[in-house]
């Protein structure tokens, strides 16, 4: 028997009749416990209540078909980050439908979406519904500082409309001939390294190099690297290496968030260097870098706008940087609408990081391709070098409106192989989610609409939909850049993908949508018509090994073992007749590039 009236710890316990040899009770039982086992037989309950609650509680969500779950901890998480995944993505997409259930963390649920009424609500209709998840953006903060991919809500909105007409058409005019002088060192810094004969090139980190470059003076107004030269440069290892060394704290980072609800940024601040963990040093050292050039950068751009003009124009970008004109229209803007300070330093590097490695994978995909095509290299060439005649450079308008392959080949390797696979969403209340038309549930009823409870996590399937065969066509799979050459299909132009490109998911759509496609365009078609002109690119020998790898970005590596981020490609130089516009370009250049044009036409000749 038991007499269950004895209060002990504010916990009403039995208590044992036997009071002589009394059994230890659950509060003596606490009593007894250290703080290292209190936290993690707390942690213990937390994984059992979170595991023991997905089994039993029905949600809205259980009837959506799917997977089945891989693993109690991670779920489908595996197979979806897994960088040679391709097969379990083309699944999702070709098997299942266009809303697919999977298993997260401990069995949470996860819906991966392309139907294209429902992207539209996730990204445009309810989109302070559908948020950025709190642990992507946190990193991000803490890294970047509020910056446009980790602000939420009415800030975010302040500073798109601050920002969107600083990469307005007008604006990415004047960056043509800043994206050209940098894409004429690239062809001379690649023309020095195969003169002689054709050689083998890692174009990746070619590409990489002049990535960085082509943001840093268009975007910061400042040069990371001159490409004909190697030369150091601390801010642009430190943005190489945030990526890297944050993700050593992948599962920490779902919780990270945690950390900066904790007291001031001061007081947070004192934390961390207490930590004696050589990573999260190397973190705090690399933030440190980042802003304290970002604060120099800054500094010197206010002080040339103090000066007036003729400082201005000396600048790099002659004040025509994406920052130079926002600090400019920032001093115009009325109080309300006014970016702080902070929020201008931290869209510096947040440009820097979403920018590099999507435009560097977008176009080595592109220059891969293109050795494997020679035909469609070849007929590009011809339109590039027809359109070109007399010209030092093709004008950004003939870039933009006379060059409808490169345009094709551009949309096409954006369609078939977008740099980023999905996006993440998390369902910040409740919410309902209408489909195109109705799907089919696991009980074989049809589901028009689905119920999403707040703090489901969602996957938008921007791989999947811009392969989606009902939209595309049975020839989705492919690689056709003519596709873009006529019409698009009623099935495409009808579809109200909610893309802001080309009925495309690649930039996303609605109010987080890329912000630089235009500048990302551009940037890629110079380069291409740059190149292309004086370099004819082949398949390595190794080259049948090249994997693309998934990831936030896809990257390739040669075979699957290796990660090490890598194209090789064969280079060749096509003809002297196709260096007149570098031997001109030598004679004007001053410095560095002058002596090395003259050392390559002397070899040339
Ligand atoms: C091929 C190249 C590019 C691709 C495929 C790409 C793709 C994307 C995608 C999918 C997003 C949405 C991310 C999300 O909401 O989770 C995004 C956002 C963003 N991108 Fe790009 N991007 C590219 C190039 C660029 C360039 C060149 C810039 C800057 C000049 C840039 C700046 C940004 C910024 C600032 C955001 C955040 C926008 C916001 O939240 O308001 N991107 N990009």
């Amino acid at each position: 028997m038991l007499d269950c009236t004895e209060l002990t710890h504010g916990i009403l316990l039995p208590i044992p009749h036997n009071h002589q040899h009394p059994r230890p009770s659950l509060a003596m039982l606490i009593d007894t416990l250290s703080p290292l086992h209190a936290v993690v037989l707390s942690v213990v309950a937390w994984v059992v209540w979170k595991v023991a609650y997905r089994f039993f509680v029905r949600t809205s969500l259980d009837k959506i078909p799917g997977p089945k779950s891989k693993s109690i901890l991670t779920g489908n998480l595996g197979q979806m980050f897994d960088r040679h995944g391709w097969d379990f993505h083309h699944e999702l997409g070709q098997r299942y439908g266009p809303i697919v259930k999977l298993s997260g963390i401990l069995g949470q649920q996860v819906l991966y979406v392309f139907d294209p009424k429902a992207m539209h609500n996730i990204v445009v209709k309810d989109q302070y519904t559908y948020q950025p998840a709190e642990w992507f953006t946190e990193s991000l903060q803490v890294g970047f500082g509020p910056g446009l991919l980790s602000v939420y809500g009415e800030t975010h909105r302040r500073q798109r409309k601050m920002l969107n007409p600083v990469f307005s058409i007008n604006h990415m005019r004047h960056m043509t001939p800043v994206f050209y002088a940098i894409a004429h060192k690239l062809r001379d810094a690649i023309a020095v390294q195969v003169k002689e004969t054709p050689r083998d090139l890692d174009m990746l980190r070619w590409i990489g190099r002049t990535a960085l470059e082509l943001i840093g003076q268009g975007g910061l107004g400042y040069s990371f690297d001159p490409l004909v030269e190697d030369k150091p440069n601390d801010f642009g290892d430190a943005m190489k290496n945030f990526l890297p060394t944050i993700f050593h704290f992948q599962l920490l980072r779902f919780k990270f968030h945690w950390f900066t609800k904790i007291g001031s940024a001061s007081f947070r601040r004192r934390l961390v260097e207490m930590i004696p963990n050589p990573l999260v040093q190397k973190i705090k050292d690399i933030v440190d870098t980042m802003h304290s050039h970002a604060v120099e950068i800054l500094n010197g751009k206010k002080q040339a706008l103090k000066a007036g003009d003729e400082a201005v124009v000396e600048q790099i970008s002659q004040g025509k940087d994406i920052i130079s004109v926002l600090l400019k229209t920032n001093m115009e803007a009325s109080e309300e609408d006014k970016l702080p300070e902070e929020e201008i330093l931290a869209q510096m590097a947040t440009l820097v990081f979403a920018a590099t490695d999507t435009t560097t994978s977008a176009l080595s995909q592109i220059l891969s391709l293109l050795a494997e095509h020679p035909n469609v290299q070849e007929r590009l060439r011809r339109e590039i070098l027809e359109v070109k005649q007399g010209q030092e450079d093709i004008s950004y308008d003939m870039l933009v409106d006379r060059l409808p392959y490169l345009d094709a080949i551009c949309r096409e390797t954006l369609r078939l192989y977008p740099p980023v696979s999905f996006v993440f969403r998390e369902a910040f209340e409740d919410a309902v989610l209408p489909l195109s038309r109705p799907i089919y549930g696991v009980d074989g009823q049809a589901i028009s609409e689905i119920s999403i409870p707040k703090g489901t996590f969602l996957a938008v399937g921007i791989l999947a939909s811009n392969r989606n065969k009902e939209i595309w066509g049975e020839d989705a799979l492919e690689w056709k850049p003519e596709r873009w050459l006529s019409p698009l299909p009623e099935a495409v132009t009808g579809s109200r993908i909610p893309g802001v490109y080309s009925n495309l998911m690649t930039f996303l759509g609605g109010g987080r949508a890329c912000i630089g496609f235009k500048f990302s365009q551009l940037e890629m078609k110079v380069v291409l018509a740059i190149l292309l002109q004086s370099f004819k690119f082949s398949p390595a020998d190794c080259s049948k090994d090249i994997t693309w790898n998934l990831a936030g970005v896809k990257y390739p590596t040669i075979g699957k073992v290796d990660n090490h981020p890598c194209l090789p490609l064969k280079v060749e130089l096509i003809s002297i007749r196709n260096f007149e516009s570098f031997i001109r370009f030598s004679r004007l250049a001053s410095g560095d590039v002058s002596i090395l044009g003259q050392k390559l036409i002397y070899r040339l000749c």
